[in-house]
């Protein structure tokens, strides 16, 4: 059987065409001389509709099994649509009921759901127009970043999930432990859980940049995309314990090419979902944040501001504002600073660079005045940090000393430093966490709700 796609249909459909539609049924009316039903397969954030006559086989039998929420198939003719909205509506010959939907119970009603309760009906959610929105976007992004470092000759690595590293050395890790289900101690479990990935400790990796810098080291440009995970027990709308990260490393590149990478990156995927998602992304701008596609074209069409972390300190400083976390050099910016610096000062994304040493991580390049590194975090209006990056240390002496300063053991990362004894090169790179993307250019203020099941301290279930 060939189907059609509802999307294609709104678009492409011509009257007269016949088609069959598979889907599933959002609102169902009857009128005196028929009834009709909208459609939604997916495809798109608009519904087809279908016309039922009584002339259908069983016509009363089927009207009754078919409410929102029942999943069926329709045979028929495309017309044209007198009703205002859309162009095209099909008029069914068979319909089919694949399974239906009990009224008393579908957790889905025709009324606006918040979004606190959708998560609870998280195996369902996607069905409602804004998380399916949501999710097609999602899937734009995700091929633009594919396509952006696929046209400039990046090899996509797949970087291991289990580790023994902690990349950040910021301490979130879960431990990764085997045991026999069958048989899991009920008391006083002879488990050793710190222990067991086959009798050594692993985690679940935070990060795939050591990997993918070795990884550089071969062929020039890479990049990861998969599942990090952060043991961070923090119930904020801007983490996950489970999110997916884009990490590219580029091999003969300093920390200016890297803020160049992340900007043209960025600009290539906001121009990729316009084209892609035009109505879902009208969609949000209307009903989710009414800035969401002026934030778009300000993404795309101009420059980001960059500037150092000793400059952003002293425009803080000078803010005639109120922080409730008090400014002075070396604090690690908090989120209201990193919102007034992109939202109120400059009004568009904002690269910083140049950190503090003591609040950045062991592995980024220490600067001539030895007290800052090549750091750079792009950080976007209403969201804050997007993107984490830095220039490498690729010195094996200066490397060396950093370990040691953060507390960690140079040999256990042997292979790492070795990357500096073998052909070292600078080589700079950043990650773009990508639910924070999804939030930056849906408008979405949750981000349990632009993932499709999100794993934070109060969920696991579905
Ligand atoms: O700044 P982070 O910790 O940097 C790294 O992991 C580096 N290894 C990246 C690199 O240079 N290759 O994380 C990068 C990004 C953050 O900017 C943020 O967008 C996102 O990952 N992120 C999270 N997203 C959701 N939930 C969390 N708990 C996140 N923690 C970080
Ligand atoms: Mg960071």
């Amino acid at each position: 059987m060939s189907k059609s796609r509802i999307i294609n249909l709104l678009r492409n459909g011509q009257p007269d065409q016949q088609v069959t539609i598979q889907g599933w049924v959002r609102t169902k009316r009857e009128s005196k001389k028929f009834a009709f039903m909208e459609v939604n397969d997916g495809s798109s954030l608009a519904n087809l509709q279908v016309i039922l006559e009584p002339t259908l086989d069983n016509y009363e039998d089927k009207l009754n099994k078919i409410n929102t929420g029942a999943s069926v198939e329709v045979t028929g003719t495309l017309a044209e649509s007198p009703g205002k909205g859309q162009n095209i509506e099909l008029q069914a010959q068979t319909v089919t009921i694949y399974g239906e939907a009990d009224p008393e119970t579908y957790p889905l009603q025709k009324k606006r759901h918040s979004f606190e309760f959708l998560r609870s009906i998280g195996h369902i959610r996607t069905r409602t127009n804004t998380l399916g929105a949501v999710m097609r976007v999602r899937n734009a992004c995700a091929t633009a970043v594919h396509q952006f470092f696929q046209q400039h000759g990046f090899l996509w690595v797949h970087t291991p999930i289990i580790t023994t590293n902690d990349c950040e050395g910021a301490g979130e890790l879960f431990n990764v432990t085997s045991f026999d289900l069958n048989n899991i101690p009920q008391e006083n479990g002879e488990i050793d859980y710190s222990q067991d990935f086959f009798g050594r400790p692993a985690y679940l990796t935070v990060s795939g940049q050591l990997e993918a810098e070795a990884m550089a080291l071969t062929f020039d440009r890479v990049y990861t995309f998969g599942p990090t995970f952060r043991a961070e027990n923090s119930n904020t709308s801007r983490h996950l314990a489970e999110f997916w990260m884009i990490e590219p490393e580029m091999a003969f590149c300093d920390l200016k090419g890297d803020m160049d990478w992340a900007e043209a990156f960025l600009k290539h995927i906001f121009k990729t979902v316009l084209d892609q998602c035009p109505e879902d992304m009208e969609f949000f701008n209307k009903r989710i944040d009414d800035s969401v596609l002026a934030t778009a074209d300000n993404i795309i069409n101009q420059d980001f501001e960059r500037l150092s972390y000793t400059s952003a300190i002293a425009l803080l400083e000078k803010a005639d504002k109120k922080f409730e976390y008090p400014v002075e050099w070396g604090i690690d910016l908090q989120s209201e600073h990193e919102r007034y610096l992109c939202e109120e000062y400059f009004q568009k994304p904002v690269i910083l660079t140049d950190y503090p040493s003591d609040i950045k991580a062991f592995y980024m390049r220490l600067n001539d005045d030895e007290k800052t590194v090549g750091a750079m975090d792009v950080l976007a209006p209403k969201i804050g940090e997007i993107i984490g990056g830095s220039q490498r240390e690729e010195r094996l002496d200066v490397l060396e000393k950093r370990i040691k300063e953060a507390g960690m053991e140079p040999e256990q990362l042997w292979w790492y430093l070795d990357l500096r004894r073998y052909g070292t090169v600078p080589h700079s790179g950043f990650g773009l966490g990508f639910e924070r993307l999804i939030q930056f250019m849906t408008g979405m203020q949750n981000i349990r709700d632009v993932i499709p099941f999100p794993r934070t301290p109060d969920n696991a279930e579905f």
